[in-house]
C-alpha cells in the first residue's frame, strides 16, 4: 500500500463493512449505515500514518490495476496487531483475503505475540483460524449510563504527553508492546483519562471506549466508572473479553446492554486482563 492507494482502501473498507453490517444485522437492530465523510477523514489519515511507521505491514490486492483488497498491520516490539482486513464485496470467499494476510504477516517474523479484533463475519473468522489465532468472543456494552449508579470517582485525572512513557510500559507488561506512535490516532478520537499513581489509563469519547489499561481491577474499575460518567446519551464498550469480567460488573450496575460481537484474536498469549482493547489499534 502507498499513500495514493489509501483513498481507494478507505471505499473498500467502507464498503466491506457496510455490506458485512447490512448481511449480519438482527431483526431488532436499526438499518446499518455507510460509514459517514466525517469518519472516512479519520480513517484515511490514521491509514497513512501506519503506512508511514509500518509500510511492510500494509498491502492492497490489485485487479487490472483496480484495488480489491487491503490490509493493515503494525509491529510495536513484542506485538504484531492486524488493524483493517477487507476485500471487495462480491469478490469474497475466493482468496485473495488469504493472499492478503499471508503477505501481511510477513511484517510479524520474528514477533512472539499477534492480536486482532475481528468481526462477525464467519469468513474472517476461518482466515485468521486458519493463520493460528485464538478466537475469544467479545462482549459489547451499550446504552445509556443509569446516571444514579455512578460512583464518587477519586484519583483520576486527564492526562497528557507527559504520561505516554509509563503508559507504554503498562503496554509492553499488559499485550508486549506500547502503543507508541498509535496514541496520536487514540487522542484524536477521545480524552486521555489517568490515573494519578500511574497504574492505568483510558482513551474514551462520549459514545465510546477506545482502550482502558490498569496494573489492577481496582484501577480498571474507577478509569470505567469515569469514562461512563463523562458519556453522552449513548455509550459503548464494544471489546470485552470473558477474562475481564469486571467490566461486565460496571457496565451491568451502569444498566447497560450485554452482548456479543466478534471476537478478540490472540496467537503466542493470553487475552490480556485488567484491558479493553481498541478495534483497531488494539
Ligand atoms: C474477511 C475478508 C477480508 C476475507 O477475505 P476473503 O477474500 O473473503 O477471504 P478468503 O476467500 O481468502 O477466505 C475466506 C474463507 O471463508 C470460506 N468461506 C467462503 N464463504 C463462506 C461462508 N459463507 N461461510 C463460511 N466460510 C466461507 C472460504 O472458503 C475461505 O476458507 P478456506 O480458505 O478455508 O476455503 C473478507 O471476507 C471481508 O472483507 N469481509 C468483510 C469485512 C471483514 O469482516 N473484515 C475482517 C475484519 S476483522
Amino acid at each position: 500500500m502507498t499513500p495514493a492507494d489509501v483513498p481507494a482502501a478507505e471505499e473498500i473498507s467502507a464498503d466491506a463493512f457496510h455490506a458485512l453490517d447490512v448481511r449480519l444485522r438482527a431483526a431488532a437492530e436499526p438499518e446499518p449505515v455507510r460509514r459517514p465523510p466525517s469518519r472516512s477523514e479519520a480513517w484515511i489519515a490514521r491509514t497513512e500514518r501506519l503506512v508511514a511507521t509500518d509500510g511492510r505491514g500494509c498491502w492492497v490486492a490489485e485487479d487490472a490495476g483496480t484495488v480489491v483488497g487491503i490490509v493493515t498491520s503494525i509491529r510495536r516490539e513484542r506485538v504484531w496487531c492486524l488493524v483493517t482486513f477487507a476485500v471487495r464485496p462480491g469478490l469474497q470467499g475466493g482468496g485473495i483475503g488469504a493472499r492478503l494476510l499471508d503477505a501481511a504477516q510477513r511484517h510479524a517474523d520474528g514477533c512472539p505475540r499477534a492480536m486482532l479484533s475481528a468481526s462477525a463475519d464467519p469468513l474472517a473468522a476461518r482466515r485468521y483460524h486458519a493463520a493460528g489465532f485464538a478466537l475469544h468472543p467479545q462482549l459489547r456494552l451499550t446504552g445509556t449510563v443509569d446516571r444514579r449508579a455512578l460512583p464518587v470517582v477519586t484519583g483520576l485525572r486527564e492526562g497528557s504527553g507527559d504520561d505516554l512513557g509509563w503508559m507504554d510500559d503498562l503496554d509492553r507488561t499488559l499485550r508486549g508492546g506500547p502503543h507508541g506512535p498509535d496514541h496520536t490516532a487514540l487522542a484524536a478520537d477521545g480524552t486521555l483519562l489517568v490515573a494519578d499513581d500511574h497504574s492505568g489509563y483510558a482513551y474514551a469519547s462520549e459514545s465510546r471506549l477506545a482502550v482502558l489499561a490498569a496494573r489492577d481491577e481496582q484501577t480498571a474499575r474507577r478509569l470505567l466508572w469515569e469514562c461512563l460518567a463523562r458519556s453522552g446519551e449513548s455509550f459503548q464498550a464494544a471489546h470485552v473479553t470473558a477474562t475481564n469480567a469486571w467490566a461486565v460488573d460496571v457496565g451491568l450496575a451502569a444498566r447497560l446492554e450485554l452482548g456479543t460481537r466478534g471476537y478478540l484474536g490472540v496467537r503466542g498469549m493470553a487475552p490480556p486482563a485488567p484491558y479493553l482493547h481498541d478495534g483497531a489499534l488494539l
